[in-house]
């Protein structure tokens, strides 16, 4: 690990997002932290990673992970019930911040349709769909737009909220930015678009307190 670089907290590294964030910052040389329930799904990278062993909504290994940390990146989901973690998961990360005198800045994986940024979805009748059917019966629960408005209600907390359109695994076709009430953009976007826009923030604090919807550049 360099140590003068920034050293960065990931939530989510074992993901499907998570691990194009690691493997991101890794190429950059960050130092890096990971929160890890299984770290054994991490062993090969050992040398390379410090891995604190725990849940997110652990709150004393939180804070251990957030320890002189920088920047958080959270790419936090699960869509198994009954645990839907990703609200508990950022309220306990925000109680976690506020226990820290020095208080990285945290970097939230959301979704386009969430909060504002409904009306981005109004002229598609997949997301329609998504946002008007999915959303109420399982969707707000994974999803979990309360973490938006928590994070959103936090003084005390330096965010950027990447909400993200529909996910592919397809490879990186570069990615657009949007605030809600701009125009909305293709439907999809490449995780490892997005883990590309996360970490563009870590050293770019232009979107700070921006809920930033991302969508397909091509
Ligand atoms: N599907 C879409 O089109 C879409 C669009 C926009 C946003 N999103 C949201 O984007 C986020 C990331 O998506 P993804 O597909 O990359 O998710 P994913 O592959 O399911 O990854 C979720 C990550 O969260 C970790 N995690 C779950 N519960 C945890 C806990 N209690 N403590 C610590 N870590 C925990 C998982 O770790 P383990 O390895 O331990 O399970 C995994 O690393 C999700 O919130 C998703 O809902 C999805």
């Amino acid at each position: 690990m360099n140590n003068q670089q920034p050293l960065i907290a990931i939530i989510g590294a074992t993901g499907a997002t998570g691990k194009y964030v690691l493997q991101g910052a890794l190429e950059r040389g960050y130092a890096i932290r990971v929160l890890a329930r299984t770290p054994e799904k991490l062993s090969h990278l050992k040398e390379k990673v410090e891995i604190v062993k725990g849940s997110v909504d652990d709150v004393e290994a939180v804070k251990q992970l957030f320890e002189g940390v920088t920047v958080i990146i959270s790419t936090l989901g699960t869509n198994k019930k009954p645990n839907y973690i990703v609200e508990k998961g950022v309220q306990t990360m925000l109680q976690a911040i506020h226990r820290l005198k020095n208080k990285p800045r945290f970097i939230h994986m959301s979704a386009v349709g969430l909060g504002n940024s409904i009306q981005q979805c109004k002229n598609s009748w997949l997301w329609t769909f998504i946002v008007k059917v999915t959303f109420p019966l399982v969707g707000r629960e994974i999803f979990a737009d309360r973490a938006e408005q928590l994070i959103i209600a936090d003084k005390h907390v330096k965010w950027v909220i990447a909400r993200a359109a529909i996910l592919d695994n397809k490879p990186s076709r570069g990615y657009i930015t949007r605030l809600a009430h701009e125009s909305t953009g293709k439907m999809f976007i490449s995780r490892q678009d997005i883990a590309e826009f996360m970490l563009t923030c870590v050293g770019d604090t232009s979107f700070d307190e921006k809920a930033i919807s991302l969508f397909s550049a091509t």
